[in-house]
């Protein structure tokens, strides 16, 4: 029987399921240091992660290794270069979570504009004594301009949902989408700049590579409006969390809504006491159908890599398919 290993907990029906198939290695706790995944891979013939970094070192540790399936859309904790000098799948989860993950970045964005999260604290905290004028002011979302970065398909997604709002819907992505999406979506192509310089709230949702390291960083705060929110459901590492803070604290722009983080699941400091952040724990795609069916993705990805199962050989969603088939090096 080949071997895996997956890496993180998951559901418990989902390790039944890979138990029919492969003799299962479940670390069912926190995430593995790299020398102990690295010890844990080195007779395994596949694997299923969640973030975990498999680099060159962890390739070379592991011969055997022929697919490793991420749960999880982006893929930035894989090393696509040494996946490929090695001849090793990568495979995600796309698709599944567009929906869920849209609703999310939509939820997020509006507690930021409307200071949700800020308001329940000060109530909590037995701060509201009388009405006020003035209490909790916010932007409003209704009839305001959305500003997309990366108009993928949890991008296009969002930019659906921004009809009901009346929204003006600009974006700006690596490359423009067809003009038959652009106008599916009504939605305009903008540079960076323009688009940072015309939006009411921008929402990221682009995927993280070495070319967009802190891509959003004071220079751009500096071009937003300072009425302006800004929504990251994309990756840590996008926007330097670090001049975040100093741009809410100085209000250079009115509030932000964060998903993810530098160096998650920790979380800069600095962002921690300013009140006009609204701060959750990389949940985006988290409602049990999505979480449901990106587990049975991945594994579905690593069945069929692995040559068995009803589409043995055919895995539904590999990130280098050019490696299929050939021999591991
Ligand atoms: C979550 O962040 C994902 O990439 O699926």
């Amino acid at each position: 029987m080949q071997k895996i290993l997956v890496a993180r907990p998951i559901f418990p029906d989902v390790i039944e399921r890979l138990k029919q198939y492969f003799d299962v290695d479940w670390n069912n706790g926190d995430a593995l240091p790299a020398g102990e995944l690295a010890r844990r891979l080195a007779d395994k013939d596949g694997a299923l992660t969640a973030g975990d970094p498999i680099g060159a070192a962890v390739l070379a540790a592991a011969p055997k290794l022929r697919v490793v399936a991420n749960m999880a859309v982006g893929y930035n904790n894989f090393d696509m270069a040494a996946f490929n000098a090695a001849n090793v799948l990568g495979t995600n989860t796309p698709d599944v979570l567009n929906e869920t993950t849209a609703d999310f970045g939509w939820a997020l964005m509006m507690a930021t504009a409307r200071r949700i999260t800020e308001s329940e604290h000060f109530l909590r905290a037995g701060k509201w004594q009388k009405w006020a004028y003035d209490m909790m002011l916010g932007a409003d979302v209704y009839g305001s301009t959305l500003g997309i970065v990366g108009m993928g398909r949890i991008g296009q997604a969002i930019a659906r949902r921004a009809r009901g709002f009346n929204m003006r819907v600009v974006y700006h992505n690596r490359s423009r989408v067809a003009p038959e999406i652009e106008a599916e979506l009504n939605a305009e192509y903008r540079t960076k700049e323009a688009l940072l310089r015309e939006a009411d709230h921008v929402v990221l949702v682009l995927p993280y590579t070495a070319d967009n390291h802190h891509t959003i960083g004071a220079a751009e705060f500096a071009l937003m409006k300072p009425t302006a929110t800004l929504t990251n459901i994309a990756r840590g590492g996008i926007v330097d969390d670090a001049a975040l803070a100093e741009a809410l604290r100085e209000r250079r722009i009115a509030a932000a809504g964060l998903d993810v983080f530098e160096g998650e699941p920790s979380v800069n400091p600095a962002l921690l006491t300013v009140p006009n952040v609204v701060l959750t724990p990389h949940i985006a795609s988290a409602s049990e159908a999505t979480r449901r069916a990106m587990a049975n993705l991945a594994a579905d990805n690593l069945i069929a890599a692995l040559g068995a199962g009803p589409r043995a050989g055919q895995p539904p969603s590999p990130i280098n398919p050019a490696v299929m088939g050939k021999a591991r090096s």
